[in-house]
């Protein structure tokens, strides 16, 4: 009794692992053309005011061209807070989630004013829009 307990656990486990690299591809290319459309109307709603999405343009935030996977405070000729340059922060995706659900916490003494987008759907739009900032 106890090994069948044993490896029904195991078979349970197996079958989670298998499932969730299905369930987070499943997206078609509609699919993820609209996450990123609704994520570039949440950007400029949320963020466009202080952050480009373009390498070459300056603005009060830092661009956010190249984001996903970027060292934290590492725009060259951009004036950071101290916080932000010695946070030793890489902005994965889960960080970023962090930071837009409420920055300030994060990092008390960042120049970014407070930003609190706690659903998870927005925060999945902007995300996939700013993976695409290539
Ligand atoms: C009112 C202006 C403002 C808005 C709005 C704003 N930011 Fe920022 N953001 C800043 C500033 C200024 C910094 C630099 C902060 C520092 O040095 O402490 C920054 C920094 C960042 C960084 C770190 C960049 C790096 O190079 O390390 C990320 C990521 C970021 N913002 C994402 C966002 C996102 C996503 C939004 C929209 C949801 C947003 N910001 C909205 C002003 C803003």
């Amino acid at each position: 009794m106890y090994h069948f307990v044993k490896l029904v656990a195991a078979a349970s486990a197996v079958a989670f692992v298998c499932l969730a690299p299905v369930a987070a591809s499943a997206m078609s290319p509609a699919g993820n053309e609209a996450m990123n459309k609704a994520g570039e109307v949440m950007f400029d709603h949320r963020c466009r005011s202080c952050h480009a999405d373009d390498p070459a343009r300056s603005s009060y935030g830092p661009s956010l061209v190249g984001i996903v996977g970027r060292k934290a405070g590492t725009v060259e000729g951009f004036a950071y807070s101290d916080a932000m340059k010695s946070s030793g922060i890489v902005w994965t995706e889960d960080a970023l989630r962090g930071w837009i659900s409420d920055n300030t916490g994060v990092m008390p003494g960042t120049r970014m004013k407070h930003m609190s987008i706690s659903d998870k759907t927005e925060q999945d739009f902007l995300i996939t829009y700013l993976k695409s900032l290539k």
